[in-house]
């Protein structure tokens, strides 16, 4: 086959994070104002388009597809995207395909993203308490996001709940959460808040946690030990040894893993952002559209990976009020 997509820092890319759409039907403050700007409809490309795209990419070496947003499930006949890609798994190059999603379509879907290959799906819960939910979400309702877990489980998918630490919002009650997800079969992780995207009045200075802090007291309720767990993500796991989980730590501000980083992500505008936490990107649409034949798109993405940066300068502190990006999250999906 092709040469593997390897970076000038001698990082092979295997993982490619897809955010098919920027628009969500929650708004969470630390990821979006109340009244987002979207992308114009006519910027966005084509499910087709994004599947072939994705499959230039799984020619190419990538063997782990993630489907993230804005939130991935709220996109029209975004199944016929999921099953398109389900046909790469078992032998087509891809070894994984998966979603990111806040849950609240999981109910609905998650039979429908078995059928297509899914077998995991990481879903976003940052506390168990409905009013929480509903300040932190502006527009969420846990109960439908709790019916979306059960029916996720009874369709069979492994969950991951995704909890961003938020200093006095919820920080008291990721030990109750840990327990929660231990008792229901479920890994978790905590993730550090990054400064992307300007979130209106919000501060993020003031919200921000340090992990080792997360980690330390819930080691007063929990026997926490180190293990050699990967999922390909940027996650460092412990063994919960009460409950018999995992607890994965995102340590983007305290403890950089860009020096393993393995991917990259693309917009729904088919925008390639070679860093989360960079503005330098290619533009994947304009050879898209200009030929049929592949060979084009393929130097296009040698090109990109070509200029992946070492890894992002994301700080919170006093000083560093600004984002470090402009963009939100909910473009580039994480
Ligand atoms: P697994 O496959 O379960 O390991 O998932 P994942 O951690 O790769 O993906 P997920 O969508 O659950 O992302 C969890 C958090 O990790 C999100 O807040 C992402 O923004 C963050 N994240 C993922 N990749 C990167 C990265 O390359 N850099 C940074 N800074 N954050 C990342
Ligand atoms: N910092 C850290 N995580 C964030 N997420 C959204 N915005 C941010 C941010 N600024 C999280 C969501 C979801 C994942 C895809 O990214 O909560 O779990
Ligand atoms: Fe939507 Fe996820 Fe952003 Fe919340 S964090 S607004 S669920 S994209």
């Amino acid at each position: 086959g092709p040469a593997p997509l390897i970076d000038p820092y001698q990082r092979a890319i295997s993982y490619l994070r897809v955010s098919v759409t920027d628009r969500c039907d929650f708004r969470c403050v630390y990821c979006m104002a109340e009244n987002m700007t979207f992308l114009p409809k006519a910027d966005v490309l084509s499910l087709e388009e994004l599947a072939r795209l994705c499959n230039v990419f799984v020619d190419l070496g990538v063997r782990k597809l993630r489907l993230t947003g804005g939130e991935p499930l709220v996109r029209r006949n975004i199944m016929w995207l999921v099953r398109e890609l389900g046909k790469r798994l078992d032998g087509g190059g891809l070894d994984e395909l998966t979603v990111t999603t806040n849950g609240s379509q999981l109910a609905k879907l998650a039979d429908q993203l078995v059928d297509a290959g899914v077998r995991r799906v990481n879903v976003s819960i940052d506390t168990l308490d409905p009013e929480k939910f509903q300040a932190i979400t502006r527009w969420g309702k846990l109960d439908k996001v709790i019916e979306g877990l059960d029916a996720a489980e009874r369709a069979g998918l492994a969950i991951k709940i995704n909890a961003v630490a938020l200093k006095g919002v919820n920080d008291g009650e990721l030990g109750d959460m840990l327990q929660w997800c231990g008792d229901r079969g479920y890994d978790m992780t905590v993730i550090e808040v990054m400064p992307m995207g300007d979130i209106g009045g919000e501060d993020r200075v003031e919200q921000y946690l340090p992990l080792s802090m997360v980690r330390s007291r819930l080691a007063e309720r929990f026997t926490l030990t180190d293990i050699p767990y990967k999922t390909g993500g940027p996650a460092r796991y412990v063994r919960v040894e009460e409950t018999g989980g995992r607890l994965g730590f995102i340590t983007p501000l305290t403890h950089n893993f860009c020096e393993s980083c393995n991917r990259v992500r693309l917009t729904c505008t088919g925008t390639l952002y070679m860093c989360l936490g960079q503005d330098d990107a290619a533009d994947l649409r304009a050879p898209l559209r200009a030929s049929d034949d592949d060979a084009v798109l393929e130097a296009a993405v040698r090109e990109a990976i070509g200029r992946k940066p070492k890894g992002h300068d994301f700080v919170i502190d006093r000083r560093h009020r600004q984002p470090a990006v402009a963009r939100h999250m909910s473009v580039t999906g994480g």
